[in-house]
């Protein structure tokens, strides 16, 4: 059978990985997909720049249309980025018949209605399976090995470049920007890494993850985000000694209010399995009312661990040319016809447990006044403690850990707290997630 032909935009890490393995691995590939997979062009920013991969047989450009309206092209494998000009690519090949593979997540997050849409429309199909979490076929386990479960929620450690700088910081009490650097460096970080460190690229991610797991369209726009460029080494010693790990996580439950989706810090118990991911590696955990608890686990990034993902989105691809496609697997796991558009949450109605660090000065009382006013707001403590020894009327550092609450409730506590004039400066708090 004759060849299936493939035209890349972009020929950087992940399009050199995608190049490499569908080399080096052609002759499983062909027996898997059934037909050979031949890139024959790529669309580059720089035609004559030195590459370590080898490009024989393909036709490079630095024309991007000329690779989207070449006619002998049936799979356009997307790999630049960004959610601007690469959007009008995506489209002008969906309208040519072309079947799109991608691993942009700011594109399919904000532009995936209307790309699916488009697809569907034209009976095309789109894959972008490592747009999240990299080398772990999330999308399609929760998409296809999940499908028969109500899916309650999700928690994912989904942005390697966070976990790498929360671990070093944790594990070697480094500096925030020195490890940053190292992440850029080893080739981590967005080409914008203000997109990992502010949660940019894990609000993406779990806007796709959100969509497939309850069956609502991507509603990037909705999602709470945080980053780490706050966090202090402080709270991650004070919560190791309480037993929790900080962690930047991606959280979307299905309540009876409506979605939670959520991007931000937050401490888990350290016995937990995600709390135990460390450095580069992805790790989503699901609970699903059949199958349980499970997590899955992997290499969030990198050129070979994401190249592992489009190739095998190419695979799917090939695979389906010849089936119907009302049959084939729907883009956002549900019928798109079955999406319900649900409320998403604002983050002051979610509900969670709270870490609370407090300077207050050392004086009989100050405890018995912070207490009254979170009994008076409807919060639980579940524990409260000194840090410090000060002589009377100097400052301490206080700790509180709270039960499950409304965020609303905490806020409205803690504008009484800081009004107490025992109590210094702004209250900094930390969500904690006990993943139960
Ligand atoms: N910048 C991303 C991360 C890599 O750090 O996880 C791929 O999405």
């Amino acid at each position: 059978m004759e060849a299936v032909n493939i035209g890349l935009l972009g020929l950087g890490t992940v399009g050199g990985g995608t190049i490499t393995v569908l080399k080096r691995n052609m002759e499983e590939i062909s027996r898997r997909a059934g037909r050979e997979i031949r890139v024959i062009a790529a669309a580059v920013r720089d035609v004559d720049k030195k590459r370590d991969f080898d490009t024989d047989g393909i036709v490079l450009t630095d024309r991007i249309m000329d690779v989207v309206n070449h006619p002998d092209i049936q799979v356009i494998v997307e790999l630049i980025g960004g959610d601007g000009e690469v959007f009008d690519a995506v489209m002008t090949a969906l309208d040519n018949g072309k079947h799109v593979v991608t691993a942009n997540k700011a594109l399919i997050a904000s532009k995936g209605n209307a790309i699916f849409s488009k697809a569907s429309e034209k009976g095309l199909m789109v894959g972008f399976e490592s747009a999240v979490a990299g080398g772990i076929p999330i999308i399609k386990l929760i998409r296809e090995g999940l499908s028969a479960n109500q899916i309650e929620w999700l928690a994912g450690i989904i942005n390697g470049t966070c976990n790498f700088i929360l671990s070093q910081m944790t594990e070697k009490q480094r500096e925030f920007g020195e490890v940053l650097r190292e992440a850029q460096e080893l080739g981590y970080a967005e080409a914008d890494p203000t997109f990992d460190v502010q949660g940019v690229d894990a609000a993406h991610k779990l806007t796709i993850l959100a969509s497939i797991a309850f069956g609502i369209p991507l509603r990037f726009e909705s999602v709470y985000m945080q980053g780490i460029d706050n966090v202090e080494p402080v709270d991650i010693a004070f919560a190791d000694e309480l037993g929790y790990r900080m962690k930047h996580v991606g959280i979307s439950r299905r309540t009876d209010d409506g979605i939670e989706l959520r991007v931000h810090p937050a401490l888990i118990p350290k016995r937990s399995l995600i709390a135990n991911v460390s450095g580069v590696m992805n790790a989503i955990l699901i609970q699903a009312d059949a199958v349980g608890q499970s997590m899955f686990y992997g290499p969030g990034a990198g050129s070979e661990p994401t190249a592992s993902a489009v190739v095998a989105d190419l695979i799917d691809v090939v695979r389906a040319f010849t089936t119907d496609p009302q049959n084939r697997v729907p883009h956002l796991a549900f019928q798109s016809d079955s999406l319900i558009d649900a409320p998403i949450l604002d983050i002051v109605d979610i509900e969670t447990c709270y870490y609370l660090r407090m300077k207050a000065v050392n004086r009989p009382g100050v405890m018995a006044a912070i207490s009254a006013i979170f009994g008076e707001t409807g919060i639980s403590i579940d524990s409260i403690l000194q840090k410090g020894h000060g002589r009377e009327d100097e400052p301490v550092t206080i700790i509180l850990l709270t039960q499950n609450t409304r965020e609303k409730n905490l806020v409205r506590a803690l504008e009484r707290v800081e009004k107490l004039d025992t109590v210094r400066d702004k209250v900094v708090w930390i969500r904690v997630e006990q993943l139960s």
